[in-house]
């Protein structure tokens, strides 16, 4: 009988699914690649006069704007977590990438505040061993940043900005209810960077995904073929970091085949 539900209420969110995506405007134009005659070996050179400046991290008042400017876009995990003592905290951070499919894993990079302080998302990372990634999408763009704001840790930056928490299913810490994907996630790695001076500046941590929660608006049940769900980019609008204030929005897409593969 259980059975029987699951393949029902599964067939009716796949129909559902489908009359979505079937009859929604698409968002993202799919373009030609940039060189559709391009032959294997034909060398494709910058298209700007001039020539490569060489820049040395030592002898940069910062590094900070370059890095944030240079390595673009990068995708945007809005971290909810709880501290010891039950506060709830939502911050972005841009320096995370996922980084392994199995196990399925993300990093995210938490630098020190002025005066050497940890910021809050890090500290209860390490407290309580348990954070969530939320991912940002364009149609909450404001009141996701809004919580990158320097609040003290026992403000709940999901009441200040109006953002939702939803129960996680295996970990403590709630999730964005206004954001399509969260990953509940537990620490599996930490790692201090230390700079030139030997100061610790930045701590890097490692979250094994223990529950993905998808939104039936962007879930592709089949999307890879059976048992393999995907992510409809279309659908999930999703935002990312590009040097200063800049967020991007994925508008354009274009694909070319990978040579390992048929
Ligand atoms: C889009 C965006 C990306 C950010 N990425 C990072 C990051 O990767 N690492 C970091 O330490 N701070 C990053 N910040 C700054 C933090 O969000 C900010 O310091 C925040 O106050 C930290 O909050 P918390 O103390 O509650 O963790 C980013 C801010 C924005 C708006």
């Amino acid at each position: 009988m259980f059975e029987l539900k699951t393949v029902l209420a599964t067939s009716a969110g796949a129909f559902f699914a489908f009359l979505y995506f079937s009859r929604r405007k698409r968002h993202v134009v799919k373009e030609s690649p940039p060189h559709p005659s391009w032959k294997a070996g034909e060398n494709q050179p910058i298209p700007y006069p001039g020539r490569h400046v060489t820049l040395l991290p030592s002898e940069l008042k910062s590094c900070y704007p370059l890095i944030i400017s240079a390595y673009v876009p990068r995708p945007i995990a809005l971290v909810s977590s709880k501290s010891a003592a039950g506060h709830v905290n939502v911050a972005p951070y841009s320096y995370t990438g996922a980084i392994s499919h199995d196990p399925p894993a993300i990093v995210v990079s938490c630098c020190r505040k002025a005066g050497d302080v940890m910021k809050d998302t890090l500290a209860n990372i390490l407290d309580t061993k348990e954070f969530v990634v939320n991912i940002m999408s364009e149609w909450y763009a404001e009141s996701a940043n809004h919580t990158c704001g320097n609040f003290p840790p026992e403000v709940n930056e999901m009441d200040v900005a109006g953002l939702t928490p939803l129960p996680s299913k295996i970990i403590s810490p709630p999730r964005v209810a206004e954001s399509a994907l969260n990953f509940e996630c537990r620490l599996i790695h930490q790692y201090d960077m230390k700079n030139a001076q030997g100061k610790v500046t930045t701590t890097v941590v490692i979250g094994e995904i223990v529950a993905f929660h998808v939104h039936e608006g962007v879930l592709e049940m089949n999307g890879a073929g059976e048992g393999k769900p995907t992510v409809n980019f279309d659908a999930l609008k999703p935002l990312s970091r590009l040097g200063g204030c800049t967020y991007g929005r994925t508008t354009a897409v274009f694909d070319l085949p990978r040579l390992d593969r048929a």
